[in-house]
């Protein structure tokens, strides 16, 4: 059972700028929710109870956010309003909260190495939460933490996307295997559209085996002068073995102003409002 999910949440989230400048893209809300608060929901329902969160300068209140705030509890004590705080009080009665700084930002690969003392030597799931997958049945991580069972090796979430925009993405292209789950043969991060493998699109969502750290620290900086995870993978994939799942559900962008708006008009209509 994979118990721990790490939230690399280090990044500038430049896209949102001026809104991101003193404070967390991740602690934007999607209507009356942080982002991060839905990945940390997401980690808990598929058991991973202890979420390892790679902050950075200027994300305190990331920490602040998992953590009692005494004088608001007081103060709303026996009210109507105490409502408000059941989701909130709900994560932090079921999660761990664990912290490290990315001291410089160095790219995801680097964010998720950074986040191997939280980690420590087991498999372990990862979450960005600019990705907001929401569905009906067990979350994405829940279905991916299912497959691992059988696998026993990393897995990354896909979907497919159009073909002119795999340049956002890393893409992969395997042999399909079967119900949209893919051997992965080939990996590359943010392809030229008429050189990418496929239009296989790795979204936010992992499950990787802990010897991906040593391939980290062997992979040079590749896209955007980054150490790129989907890179670190591409090694995993040619020494052993990872696997791509077209997950259930559906997910929102919200590192882009386009997919978060389009995100807050679904939650609203689909989830904020039914109650
Ligand atoms: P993004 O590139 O989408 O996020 O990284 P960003 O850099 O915050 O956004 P923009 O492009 O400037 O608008 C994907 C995820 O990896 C994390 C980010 O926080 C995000 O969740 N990340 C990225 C880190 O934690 N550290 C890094 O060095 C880079």
């Amino acid at each position: 059972m994979i118990t721990k999910c790490l939230f690399p949440v280090a990044g500038y989230g430049t896209r949102f700028l001026p809104a991101t400048k003193s404070m967390p893209k991740e602690m934007l809300p999607i209507v009356n929710k942080p982002l991060v608060q839905y990945g940390v929901e997401e980690a808990i329902e598929a058991g991973m109870n202890t979420c390892a969160m790679v902050t950075g300068r200027g994300k305190r209140a990331i920490a602040d956010h998992f953590d009692i705030n005494f004088e608001l509890e007081h103060q709303i004590a026996g009210s109507g309003k105490e409502v408000y705080l059941e989701s909130i009080r709900n994560v932090l009665d079921n999660g761990i909260f664990t912290m490290v700084r990315q001291r410089e930002m160095k790219g995801l690969g680097h964010a998720i190495l950074t986040g191997q003392s939280l980690v420590g030597n087991d498999p372990f799931g990862v979450i960005l939460s600019d990705d907001l997958c929401i569905n009906d049945g067990p979350g994405v991580l829940s279905q991916m933490a299912e497959l691992y069972k059988q696998f026993r090796c990393s897995i990354v979430a896909i979907q497919e996307v159009p073909k002119d925009e795999v340049n956002k993405y890393g893409v992969i292209a395997g042999e399909p295997l079967k119900d949209g789950i893919y051997r992965v043969d080939e990996m590359v991060e943010k392809p030229d559209p008429a050189d990418a493998p496929s239009n296989l699109a790795i979204i936010g969502r992992y499950i990787l085996t802990p010897d991906i750290f040593d391939i980290i620290r062997d992979t040079p900086p590749g896209a955007n002068g980054e150490v790129q995870l989907t890179d670190a993978l591409q090694t995993q994939a040619k020494q052993g073995c990872v696997m791509a799942y077209k997950f259930k559900g559906r997910r929102f962008d919200c590192g882009s102003v386009p997919g978060f708006v389009e995100a807050t008009n679904y939650v609203y209509e689909n989830i904020y409002s039914k109650g």
